[in-house]
């Protein structure tokens, strides 16, 4: 049978209960990038989290307010607030889980690629904290171009001698979140037993819905696979344009992430089948070190890495359509900590 993605506690309506109760072990998160348009929405949901003891909120600037904020919410989540490279250190100690939002947004006319610049020196740079003061941690990166900034970190690790595939995952939850709204909207479907898997990669046409695998089962003509799957790609841009230079999507986002987090904390600590589609060191396609399929979160980390399954005719065409764009991204990614410019 095709596994399916569990109800989470935090983000989705309760009433469906299909999950028996998780036992509360301490478990720290450290949020980098804490103070932005991500991360202020991303840390309240974390400290509603039920399966966290610990937050670390760490950011270049204006935390210690987001920290001192949240920390009054009355749930047990211990909170506090790290300024600046000189405090890194500290929000890392002793966490099992670091989730990566820190860098800059898109505007308007601009590609995910084009924040390639800027984010992934600040990438490298967070990781290398990572693998130095809590290595074997589960690292979660937010942080656009995804495409580019996974190969980045694992090829940080890599060079530290401290690189477990299993740890590092690409978030791309939110394409899913998208598509699961979409697809129940246009299908007059209740959103909260949709699921539909999306596969490949963080951007453009490297994002892959696969409407052929809906649950529950659902046919599609060809009209309204290219529409929902155009909608689906480009959700992102058009957050951007409506936005107007204010930034991209970070609610949603937020919420995407409190997700990924969640099934993250769930799979270490036992829990059974929390399948999730993220973009991770992949064998499932020839050539492409990186891609996004569904996986399994287990008590390590990624357990184990699901197949694409059967792609009808006009996934497989868009298949072949994304793998330039995916395998040049990834190339980048690697080339910018293995041979600097
Ligand atoms: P933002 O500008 O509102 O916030 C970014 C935060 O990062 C700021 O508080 C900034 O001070 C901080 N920061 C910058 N450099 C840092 C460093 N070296 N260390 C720690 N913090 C640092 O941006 P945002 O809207 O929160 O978006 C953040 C990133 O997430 C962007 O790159 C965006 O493209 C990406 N994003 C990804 C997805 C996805 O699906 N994966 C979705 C939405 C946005
Ligand atoms: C998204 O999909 O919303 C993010 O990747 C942000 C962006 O730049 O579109």
């Amino acid at each position: 049978t095709r596994p399916v993605s569990i109800k989470h506690a935090c983000v989705r309506p309760r009433a469906s209960g299909r999950r028996k109760a998780v036992t509360v072990e301490a478990r720290k998160v450290a949020l980098l990038g804490a103070a932005g348009g991500i991360g202020q929405p991303l840390a309240l949901l974390l400290k509603m989290n039920k399966l966290i003891t610990e937050l670390a909120l760490y950011d270049i600037a204006n935390v210690v307010g987001v920290a001192a904020d949240i920390s009054h919410c009355n749930t047990p989540v211990k909170v506090a607030g790290f300024t600046g490279e000189a405090e890194l250190s500290s929000a890392l100690k002793g966490a099992e889980v670091i989730v990566i939002p820190a860098g800059v947004p898109r505007k308007p006319g601009m590609t995910r690629d084009d924040l390639f610049n800027v984010n992934a020196g600040i990438v490298k740079n967070l990781v290398e904290n990572v693998g130095k003061f809590c290595p074997g941690a589960m690292i979660l990166i937010i942080t656009n171009p995804v495409n580019s900034t996974v190969p980045i970190a694992a090829e940080t690790l890599k060079a530290l001698g401290v690189y477990d595939p299993q740890k590092v995952i690409g978030v791309t939850s939110l394409d899913i979140v998208r598509a699961n709204t979409f697809v129940a909207e246009a299908k007059g479907l209740d959103v909260k037993d949709v699921d539909v898997p999306v596969i490949g990669g963080h951007a453009g046409v490297t994002i892959l819905p696969l409407l052929s695998q809906v649950t529950p089962p659902v046919t599609f003509t060809e009209a309204e696979k290219k529409v929902l799957t155009e909608q689906i790609q480009n959700a992102g841009t058009v957050v951007v344009e409506a936005k107007a230079g204010k930034g991209s999507a970070t609610l949603s986002m937020a919420y995407a992430a409190a997700r990924m987090t969640e099934s993250v904390l769930l799979g270490l600590n036992g829990e059974p089948n929390i399948y999730e589609c993220a973009f991770v060191q992949s064998e499932v396609v020839q050539d492409v070190p990186y891609f996004a399929t569904k996986i399994l979160l287990g008590p390590k980390g990624v357990s184990k890495i699901m197949g694409t399954g059967e792609l009808d005719a006009f996934e497989k065409s868009g298949f072949e359509t994304m793998l330039t764009e995916l395998k040049g991204s990834i190339k980048k990614g690697i080339d910018f900590v293995k041979s600097p410019p």
